[in-house]
Order: structure tokens, then sequence, then C-alpha cells
């Protein structure tokens, strides 16, 4: 070929191809009203100087917690200097020094020096900036069940929430993320830092389908050139969204069909895009699910999956029975996590009519793929 034409780079159905990146913050953040509005509440306080009160955004996977805590923490940075909003994520900083290098890296503008450096300079540093700037932090703890152990967990909390005891005059908040519904993180907590972490608790609930409708409509409308996505095959995504039930899909799936549609050389988006697309898409669930589950819980949807090769219709009996022997379970704790995997639409649970709690259990994935994703 002797030109790059093939690239097909001069030519674009795409206004916009960040709004379909998974970290995009939307200018209108639509249904997360009341989320945005009680966050914005728990930090009033810091916007006059004083101490922010601390929140925990609890919600399943793709509800949007990440996305409206960044939405307010760019909307903060934009209206004033004096609180200074701090974002980390746990998957990648997920032991004490690295929650607290990260800190330091985003209010002072460069990564500490940490090689043989006491954590405690750290720290020391981190309060010395605050009280020279004068400003109050918040700090958001992003999928703060990542964080290495509870013992990191209660370490860094200690940490934050008490650092005025220590450097008196210092005002810190913190704002934890948690997609995991059930856990009462709380509960978990040692006394000296339930003492001053009183939490208040902000729920973010799925999304309707109407309200996924919406959103996926108005995110084509922000990223793709009009009429590229005719409101037929808009539709055609929610319907492909509403099975696995997350957002992630459909804006992957949009993105995806526009693609194939831009290399065949075609202005608008046709079933067929969207049915090749959804062959990618899908998985976007599996593995964004997946990766929030707790060790047990991964290791039980495995045990399914590679029970599931011998056979099709399992029965919660037989996976109990058969689990228990691979790994420590009681019976309710057993049926607490197929509980969450068939919330996160990993597996199905059918209640069966032969008496008792036994159950049909199937799963919503190819069973190699599930494997693998269990690693
Ligand atoms: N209300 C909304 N308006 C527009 N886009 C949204 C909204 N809520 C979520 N999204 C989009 O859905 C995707 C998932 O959202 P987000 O990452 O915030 O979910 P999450 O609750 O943090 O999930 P996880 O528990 O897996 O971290 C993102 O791409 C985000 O842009
Ligand atoms: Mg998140």
């Amino acid at each position: 070929m002797a030109t790059k034409d093939y690239l097909g780079w001069d030519q674009t159905l795409f206004r916009d191809q960040d709004v379909f990146e998974i970290d995009f913050v939307p200018d209108q953040l639509h249904h997360r009203d009341r989320q945005l509005r009680e966050l914005a509440f728990h930090i009033r306080p810091a916007l006059r100087g004083g101490r922010p009160l601390n929140a925990i955004c609890k919600g399943l996977p793709g509800t949007g917690k990440t996305t409206c805590v960044k939405k307010l923490f760019a909307d903060i940075e934009e209206a004033t200097r004096t609180l200074m909003p701090v974002f980390v994520n746990c998957q990648v900083e997920r032991t004490r020094a690295k929650v607290f290098a990260k800190v330091y890296e985003q209010l002072v503008g460069h990564a500490p020096q940490t090689n043989g450096v006491p954590q405690r300079k750290v720290l020391a540093a981190i309060a010395r900036h605050m009280l020279d700037e004068q400003q109050v932090v918040i700090v958001c703890l992003d999928d703060i069940n990542y964080l290495q152990d509870a013992e990191t967990v209660n370490g860094v909390l200690y940490t934050l929430i008490r650092t005025h005891e220590e450097y008196p005059g210092t005002r810190m908040g913190v704002i934890a993320t948690l997609s995991d519904v059930h856990r009462d993180l709380k509960a978990e907590l040692d006394a000296c830092v339930t003492s001053v972490f009183q939490p208040a608790e902000i729920s973010f609930d799925p999304y309707t389908a109407g309200e996924m409708c919406a959103i996926l409509k108005d995110r084509a409308v922000q990223g793709l050139y009009p009429g590229v996505l005719s409101a037929e095959m808009l539709d055609f995504v929610v319907t492909q969204t509403i099975a696995p039930w997350d957002l992630r899909v459909g804006l992957d799936l949009i993105k995806r069909s526009v693609l194939l549609a831009e290399t065949a050389g075609r202005k608008e988006v046709c079933r067929a895009d969207v049915c090749a697309a959804y062959e990618h898409s899908r998985y976007v669930h599996l593995a964004c699910t997946v990766r929030t589950l707790s060790a047990a819980e991964r290791r039980l949807l495995r045990h399914i999956a590679e029970m599931s090769r011998a056979s099709a219709g399992l029965t919660s009996g037989e996976v109990f029975r058969s689990a228990k022997e691979r790994m420590q379970l009681s019976y309710s704790s057993f049926f607490d996590r197929l509980r969450k995997l068939d919330e996160m639409r990993l597996i199905g649970v059918q209640h069966r009519n032969e008496g008792g709690r036994t159950r049909g259990i199937a799963l919503r994935y190819e069973r190699d793929l599930v494997v693998a994703a269990c690693g």
C-alpha cells in the first residue's frame, strides 16, 4: 500500500472520542443529583475553612461512584483554592506508603523522595504544606477495599483523620468508595478509628433501564456527529446494555460499533455493527466486576465455572458440597456469596420447586472465560 490511507485517520464519525473512555467525566451527571448534593453537604464546612465531614459512597460496580467524586473534585478545583481535593485510586496505591506518597504528590506537585525516607517525614511534609498554604484537604480513597489488608485500611484512615492531633491546625476529611454493598466497613474498623471516622453512607442505587438509556443517549449526542447512531440503533444498544445491566457495556458498545462503521466507510451504524461489537463489549462487564470481588468470592465463582464443565444444570446443594471440600465455607457464607454473584450478574440463580433452599445455578458467561477472568 503506497499511502497510509488504510489507517483512515482523516475521516471520523466521532465528534469527541474521549466521551466513550472509561474515565471520562461528563459535564452533566444525570440521575446522580441526590448523591452529588449529599457529597457537597459533607464537604461544605471545608469551603469555609472547616473540617470536611467523612463519607462512604456505596453501590454496585458501574453505578457512578468514581465519576461522581471526580465531578465533585473538578468543580471544587474550579471554585476554590482553600479546599484541595486529592484522588487516590486504591487499586493502584495499595499500601500506606503509596497512599501518602500520592497525597504528597497531588498537594505539592511532584512525587516525594521515598528511598530511605521514613513515612513520618512524608506526613510531616504534607502537614507543613497544608499549614503553609492554609489548605483543607479532602482525600478520596477510591475502591478502598483494594488496600492491601485491614491493617492498611485502619492505618491509612487513622493517620488521615487524626493528622490534626500531631499537626494542630491541619484539617482533612475522607470520602471512601466501595462497590461491595453488603460489606459493613465501619464494623471492620478499630475503635480508635471509628471514634473519629464517623462517615455518612451515600447509596448509589443501580440505574433503571430508562436512566441508562438517557445517559447513553446523552453521550452519543456529545461524542458523535448527528445521524451516526439512529434512534433505532440506540434502542438496540440499550437492549444489549440491559442484559448485564452495566453502563460500561453500552459505552464500549457505542464506541466499537462506530469504529466498525467508520472502518467500513459508512456514515451510520447498522445492526450488524452493534452485533459484532457486542461480541467484545459484553465481556467488559465480566472483566470489570470480577476485579471487584474478594479472593474468596472469586474462588467460588471459579469453582462454579469449573463445575459447569461437567454438568450443565448445577444445583446450589451440589456446588456447596463440592466447594466445601476445597475451601472453608459455612452454609450461610456460601449463600451470601451466591447472592452477591447473582446481584452482580455473573451467575443466574433460580428457585427450584423442590422445597428447602435448593437453587439452580447458571453461569452468565462461557465457563473458560470466567475461569480466565478469575485468574
Ligand atoms: N450518571 C452518569 N452519567 C453519565 N455517565 C455515567 C453516570 N454514571 C456512570 N457513568 C459512566 O459509567 C461508567 C462507570 O461509572 P463509574 O466508573 O463512576 O462507576 P463506579 O460506581 O465507580 O464503578 P466501580 O465500583 O466498578 O468502580 C463510567 O464510564 C461513567 O462515565
Ligand atoms: Mg469506581
